[in-house]
């Protein structure tokens, strides 16, 4: 067994964990939201209002705090009026990036945020700037949010809301430097400048405007779009990033050797560098963080499993992806002071979903329980917290960790991402009165996931944590994750 020692100071604050930071993306792809989330009002699948009560529950079990929609590259081609009023007489469209399927237009813009209501997360619409228009962009926030006499509240009110719905977080297109446009940076920054210009602040509602940020490691993108934004034209740039060693081969979910998994893990890692980077450029124009920088997509994506459309990216979730989540999660919380939200792709039946469905079947994926285990990071102040442990093959850590603390509770996570080494952590916590640690496991072999005949077969369970005086010791076995309550 490998012994590491870890430090943790609660007087060292780095940074302060946004509940955002453990949001989900929900796009009109595959089955995220049909034959996923939403099932009809007819369906006799549990539902209220034709969202799956399971799924519900499941999402507000793990504090589920924002959700992004309708897209991703949907949402470049979304038109909300084709999505309100009578279902019956909603238009119909070809979702060209996800299959060809025609898309009814039956779940819009009053099923999404009654979906956020009965979650009670905050909603996050990713508005149209590749096929739309500015007036489009603009009506739909007046629509949503406008109270009082308007042509767009009006048109709200006979379709059955009277008072306007609160919505903090817009996006300003998707990926427009791709499917969102293909556009160059600086012509990117002109449209969206015009583009939220015209989205207002109504009714008291505020909203956070968000730039359409760089694919992975564009860092001309971000300085680009830096020159152009300040505080008030912009509150959050989104960054995209998935965890694929390589976009020609991206492998399978289940059926991997020990090298692909090194090599997923140090790409996953990746994602330190990038915020450091990222994070570094933002900070030579705005140094006093008024501009948050967002991972508005991130995750892995594998081929899809075998007898799918591939245009739907319906993939299974083994124990890697655990790994992946837990060392992810980590290093959001120690970028927080610039990381103010992160949106894992996504929530249900799509790349690293938290939640496979199958008819009236629903599993949680490992993925899905590691978001358990870090809830109590949500709304946390981060702290320092090193550990000395070894570089993997790929140069990521072996331990992966992060600490905060929450009205006097200090939650730790631990990740051993060796797929053979046991570990133990010896962890001296300074500045923080604490007398009792109690902790939860995730842990099994790498390949191991659950599946709709065996849907238990990854799942938490409680663990030995002790502390001592001010030393805090912790098992971790291979491939596991851990979350310490220190109180
Ligand atoms: O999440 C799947 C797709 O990945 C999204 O639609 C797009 O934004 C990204 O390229």
């Amino acid at each position: 067994m490998k012994k590491f020692s870890m430090l943790i100071n609660a007087s060292d604050v780095t940074g302060h964990i946004n509940p955002e930071i453990y949001g989900h993306f929900s796009e009109h792809l595959g089955r995220c939201i049909y034959n996923g989330i939403y099932v009809g009002e007819d369906s006799p699948i549990p539902n209220v209002n034709g969202i799956r009560t399971d799924i519900v529950e499941a999402f507000k079990n793990i504090k589920l705090p924002v959700l992004r929609w309708p897209g991703g590259c949907f949402a470049d081609e979304y038109h909300w009026k084709d999505g309100i009023g009578n279902k019956q007489s909603r238009k119909k469209m070809v979702n060209t990036n996800w299959g060809g399927v025609t898309e009814d237009n039956s779940f819009g813009t009053h099923e999404f945020m009654e979906l956020c209501e009965q979650v009670g997360c905050q909603p996050y619409i990713a508005g149209n700037v590749g096929s739309g228009t500015v007036q489009e962009l603009s009506e739909w926030v007046e629509y949503m949010t406008f109270d009082g006499v308007s042509p767009m509240a009006d048109l709200r009110k006979e379709n059955g809301r009277e008072k306007p719905w609160k919505l903090k977080y817009l996006g300003i297109g998707n990926e427009n430097w791709g499917c969102g446009g293909s556009m160059r940076p600086e012509y990117y920054a002109d449209e969206y400048k015009r583009y939220q210009t015209f989205c207002k602040n109504y009714s008291g509602n505020q909203l956070f405007r968000i730039a359409c940020g760089p694919s992975s490691a564009d860092y001309n993108w971000t300085e680009v779009m830096m020159k152009n934004i300040n505080k008030y034209t912009a509150n959050g740039i989104a960054l995209h990033f998935y965890a694929i060693p390589d976009w020609n081969t991206k492998g399978s979910a289940t059926k991997f050797d020990n090298a692909d998994y090194y090599k997923l893990i140090s790409t996953a890692n990746f994602m330190d560098e990038l915020l450091t980077r990222h994070t570094e450029i933002m900070n030579r124009y705005d140094p006093n963080n008024d501009i948050g920088l967002i991972v508005d997509e991130w995750g892995c994506w594998f081929d899809v499993e075998e007898g799918t459309n591939p245009g739907f990216l319906y993939q299974q979730n083994t124990m890697r992806d655990a790994i992946v989540a837990a060392l992810t999660l980590n290093i959001f919380n120690r970028h927080s002071k610039r990381v103010v939200m992160a949106n894992l792709a996504q929530a249900v039946n799509v790349l690293q979903a938290l939640i496979l469905t199958e008819g009236e079947k629903m599993i949680k994926t490992p993925t899905y329980h590691v978001f358990d285990l870090y809830k109590e990071h949500q709304g946390g102040d981060a702290i320092y917290c090193y550990c000395g442990s070894e570089k993997m093959e790929g140069g990521a850590p072996m331990i992966s960790s992060s600490a905060s603390v929450k009205d006097g509770v200090m939650t730790i996570t631990l990740a051993n991402c060796s797929i053979d080494e046991e570990a133990e952590v010896e962890c001296d916590i300074c500045n923080f009165k604490g007398s009792e640690a109690s902790a939860r496991i995730l842990t099994n072999e790498v390949h191991a996931h659950n599946d709709f005949d065996a849907p238990n077969v990854v799942h938490t369970e409680a663990c030995d944590a002790k502390l001592v005086g001010n030393t805090l010791k912790v098992k971790l076995p291979a491939c596991s994750v851990v979350s310490v309550t220190v109180k």
